[in-house]
Order: C-alpha cells, then sequence, then structure tokens
C-alpha cells in the first residue's frame, strides 16, 4: 500500500532529507512538505504531479481527506456523469463489475506507482481524485476553469475509520500504536495530510469565494440526503438535468449495502495489493462511538471547535 515506504528516486530522496519528519502514526516516517504531513510514497507522487499533470477545463477533481467518503464520492460521480451511457439500472453498469478505485485515477497513487501514465487517454470529462491539499494542487488546477467537489467527513467518523483501515494496512511498527497517541497526533495536525482543519477550511473558504469552482458536500449530507446532495452536485457540474428515476438509481447502486456486496468489492485487490473490502467497514454516522471513549472524543471535540471556530462551519 502507499503507507508502505518503498521505492523512491533520487529526487525525493534528497527533498526528504532536507525535510522536517517525524515518526508518524501509520507509517513509519512522515515529512512535512507545504505545511502539510505526507508518507513518502505519496509525497513523491504529489511532486510527480505538480511536475506533470495539466488540468484541462472540463475536468472533474474529487478532493477528500482520508477516510471521508472518498469511495463512495467515486462511485457517485461515475455513475452521475456516466448516466446516458450506463444506465444506471442497467444490469451491467461498471460500478457492479469493478472497484470505484479502479475506474477513478487517484492522481498523486497513479504519480507514485505510474509516472508516465498519459492522463490525456481518459475521456472527457476526465474525473481524478486526490488528496492532495488546495495549496499543493497543481498550478494548472487552478488557473483552468476545472472544477473541485470537496468532500468532508466529521472528524471523529474519519479519525475512527482510519484507525480501523490503519491497523489493516499500517506497517509493523505501527500496529500496536496506542490509540490515545493516534488521537494526540491527530490533534496537533500530525497525521498523512494533516492538519485535518487546514485541509478542510482551505477548500471550505474556497468553495465561499468562487462557488463556480468548488463545491463542499459532507460525508452527513451524503447520507442524510443523498438524492438532494447529488442533484446539487449535478447542478455545480453543469451535467444536465437529471430525472428523478436516474438519482434513485444512482443512490440505489452507490449505496453502502449495494457496493460492499458485490462480489468485486468483498474480493476484490487493487494493484497494489490493497484488499478492496479495506474500503467498506460500517459505513455509518456516528459510528465512532463503539471506539473512542468520550475522553478521547471530548479530546477531539476540544481541537476542531477551536480550529473551526468563526469559519461557519460545523461539522
Ligand atoms: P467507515 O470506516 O466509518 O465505515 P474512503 O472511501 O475515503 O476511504 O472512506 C471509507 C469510509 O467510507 C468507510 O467508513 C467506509 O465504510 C465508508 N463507505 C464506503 N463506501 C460507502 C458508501 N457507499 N456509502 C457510505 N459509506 C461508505
Amino acid at each position: 500500500s502507499f503507507l508502505r515506504d518503498e521505492d523512491l528516486t533520487q529526487e525525493t530522496r534528497d527533498l526528504i532529507s532536507s525535510l522536517p519528519s517525524e515518526k508518524g502514526w501509520l507509517v513509519s516516517q512522515m515529512y512535512q512538505f507545504q505545511g502539510r504531513w505526507h508518507a513518502q510514497a505519496l509525497l513523491q507522487g504529489l511532486l510527480e504531479c505538480q511536475k506533470r499533470f495539466e488540468a484541462k477545463d472540463s475536468d472533474i477533481i474529487l478532493v477528500t481527506n482520508p477516510k471521508s467518503g472518498t469511495t463512495w464520492l467515486k462511485a457517485l460521480v461515475f455513475a452521475l456523469i456516466n448516466r446516458n451511457q450506463f444506465l444506471v439500472s442497467s444490469g451491467n453498469h461498471p460500478l457492479l463489475v469493478t472497484n470505484p478505485h479502479l475506474l477513478i485515477p487517484f492522481l498523486e497513487g497513479v504519480y507514485y506507482e505510474s509516472p508516465n501514465f498519459d492522463f490525456s487517454e481518459l475521456p472527457s470529462p476526465r474525473l481524478m481524485n486526490t488528496h492532495i491539499s488546495l495549496l499543493s494542487l497543481p498550478e494548472s488546477v487552478k488557473s483552468s476553469s476545472c472544477k473541485i467537489v470537496y468532500c468532508c467527513r466529521n472528524p471523529k467518523d474519519m479519525f475512527v475509520s482510519l484507525w480501523h483501515f490503519g491497523k489493516k494496512l499500517a506497517p509493523e511498527e505501527t500496529a500496536d500504536y496506542p490509540i490515545e497517541k493516534a488521537v494526540e497526533a491527530f490533534c496537533q495536525g500530525k497525521f498523512i495530510g494533516g492538519p485535518f482543519w487546514d485541509h478542510v477550511l482551505e477548500y471550505w473558504y474556497a468553495s465561499l469565494e468562487n462557488p463556480n469552482k468548488v463545491l463542499f458536500v459532507t460525508y452527513e449530507e451524503l447520507k442524510k440526503q443523498t438524492g438532494d446532495t447529488i442533484k446539487r452536485i449535478a447542478e455545480f457540474l453543469g451535467c444536465g438535468f437529471v430525472e428523478e428515476e436516474e438519482v434513485r438509481g444512482i443512490v440505489k447502486l452507490c449505496s453502502f449495502e449495494s457496493l460492499s456486496s458485490l462480489e468485486v468489492n468483498k474480493e476484490g485487490k487493487l494493484p497494489n495489493g490493497v484488499e478492496t473490502k479495506a474500503f467498506f467497514r460500517k459505513g455509518e454516522i456516528g459510528g465512532w462511538r463503539d471506539t473512542l471513549s468520550e475522553t478521547l472524543a471530548e479530546e477531539i471535540d476540544r481541537t476542531m471547535e477551536e480550529k473551526f471556530q468563526g469559519s461557519g462551519l460545523k461539522l
């Protein structure tokens, strides 16, 4: 997985030797670059992406913190924009036989694994996803008219989701990491992609300043008002009127129950070896209660209250 320290180019090695670094939760070592903490492999992917990626005006980029509903958003937007080509109620929709991560490229992941991947070959509009912060996005993403859909999740649920994901994927040396220390690191902003609040707030303010460029949605909205949120996304992307029946079809096709029970998502593997079932755990709001003590939950609440104060954003 991308959490492991694998092949790095000399350029990345040279760069990381000059960066602030810390022993991390989930990764053996994290590096601070452009204000964010990164695992080695994805940092290399980010650097390649900054150098090589040329955005087009028609591009759609989905942005999330890890464990904030990436897989779901990928499935929903794929189904939405391709609804005329792949009827959502048909029995042979690509999402029934392919994991969403294999249908939609993960920018920094692809640039790490295959730096020469030709993005110009993707059908238009190109749909991609990333965890890269606004500040570190390739210049062309900012200067073009491409669209960004950002999805944020309640930090306690996101943390808990990452905690369980990490247990499956983390290198041995961090597998026994105590949860108290992980919460502390999370609240200090020191986890991959962190600080959480900087990532969220950058995109939050961008969505307020430039609502035609960035749409901000939450996992919780998607969960409670899936159909309405799909319609908001459709309107933002300018992808035409969506029939009620199509909306219902997309909701159903991409629901946790539907996706998680497919063979391809129960038994499949991504090319980097990660089992597809790792992306489907509970899919609930408030599931953190099973894992976090009241004390740890309060620690996260206190931190987030302070960081999000005055932003108008309630998570
Ligand atoms: P939990 O671990 O809380 O269950 P990501 O896709 O960003 O890696 O996020 C994974 C989280 O989204 C997991 O949360 C997973 O169960 C949940 N998820 C995956 N598919 C989903 C879907 N179709 N509907 C709702 N939640 C989903």
